[in-house]
């Protein structure tokens, strides 16, 4: 199957045919009229970047260092929930990967042992006062345990291979949430996240020692408070366009944003990042560093652990030709005189 991924929008394809549509449509699927998500996308490729020609660009450089570690690429794998829905060990591809290419790995978790675990980062999602509803979820019956209904039955009995090797492996679960696979008690998504405040952002900066990122900002007043708070980072996000239909691209605050808590500020990007060219563009525009959710699981739903690589070699080489046409050699010299302002 990797031999047929040359962009994300196979991996994405080739996905789509092989999971049950529950389950692709739980990680393609955005909020409401999911016109944030396309947005997203749209307003990264809609901006152009300049050629510059007869520059010595035999050698490139992609390491990137960010948050006191140095990196092998700028890019790495943004926090999702459920990621075992894609293909059975997704979490387990991820990290192998993560290690492999020496990227950064968010692993979503809802538990308190993060410290202890030994985890060198904390990031906080705060653009989830309350999860949005997800129409296509909503229409497919998407619910956490499983309920399987005569429309399940089929969609899972048409996709066999997902569904028989997610039965000889284990049906996913969320390991951090006790009372999921409970038939009496599900799991409550909304709970207890409406209550997070400043107050609540005060009050873990003081306890998590370690670096502390800040997920899901969009307004500069928002960023310009979180940096004030003590963040070590935040991360510019829409959620992959899950949250707020409405929300702007996130590419079109971060040049704001940037502005807003000056020049050396860590910040993180993701939402709508389909190829290295747009990688490269987010690098541009203010982000230090650039996280992608759904390729990373089209590529797992289209061929597992291996899937997961050929998306990592496919946006580190996007990245690479990317930075050559640029007349560029070095992915931590990119700035915004590369962009073709309109
Ligand atoms: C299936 C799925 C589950 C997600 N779960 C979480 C989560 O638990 N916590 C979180 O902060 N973000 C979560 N996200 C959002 C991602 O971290 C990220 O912001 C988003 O996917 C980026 O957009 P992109 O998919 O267009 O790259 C999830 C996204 C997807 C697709």
């Amino acid at each position: 199957m990797t031999s047929q991924i040359f962009s994300i929008d196979d991996a994405r394809r080739i996905a789509r045919q092989r999971l049950p549509r529950l389950m692709f449509d739980f990680i393609d699927g955005a909020a409401g009229n999911e016109r944030a998500k396309g947005r997203n996308r749209e307003a990264l490729e809609a901006l152009c970047l300049m050629p510059r020609v007869l520059v010595n660009v035999d050698q490139r450089s992609l390491s990137k260092r960010f948050l006191d570690r140095q990196w092998d690429y700028p890019f790495g794998i943004a926090p999702m929930g459920m990621c075992d829905l894609a293909w059975p060990n997704t979490d387990k591809h991820l990290a192998t990967a993560a290690a492999k290419y020496n990227i950064p790995l968010s692993l979503s978790t809802m538990a308190s042992r993060a410290e202890k675990v030994g985890y060198s980062a904390l990031i906080l999602t705060v653009d989830v006062p309350q999860v949005a509803p997800r129409l296509r979820d909503l229409r497919n019956g998407f619910s956490l345990p499983f309920r399987i209904g005569p429309r399940q039955f089929w969609d899972f009995a048409t996709h066999p291979r997902w569904s028989l090797q997610t039965l000889f492996t284990r049906v996913p679960s969320l390991a951090n949430v006790p009372t999921v696979g409970s038939q009496e008690k599900s799991f409550n998504r909304n709970a207890g996240r409406g209550l997070v405040d400043w107050n609540f952002l005060d009050r873990i900066r003081d306890r998590w020692p370690r670096k502390l990122i800040v997920k899901g900002v969009l307004s500069p007043d928002d960023a310009k408070r979180i940096q004030t708070a003590g963040a070590d980072a935040i991360y510019v996000s829409n959620h992959g366009g899950r949250q707020l239909a409405s929300a702007p691209p996130p590419i079109q605050m971060l040049p704001i944003i940037r502005e807003a808590v000056g020049a050396e500020y860590p910040l993180l990007f993701d939402s709508g990042i389909r190829s290295g060219e747009s990688v490269v563009k987010a690098l541009a525009l203010g982000a230090d560093f650039v996280m992608l959710g759904r390729p990373f699981l089209y590529g797992s739903g289209a061929a597992g652990g291996e899937g997961v690589n050929a998306v990592t070699e496919l946006l580190a080489n996007e990245v690479s030709v990317t930075l050559a046409q640029l007349g560029q050699t070095d992915i931590e010299e990119i700035d915004r005189s590369i962009i073709i302002e309109s």
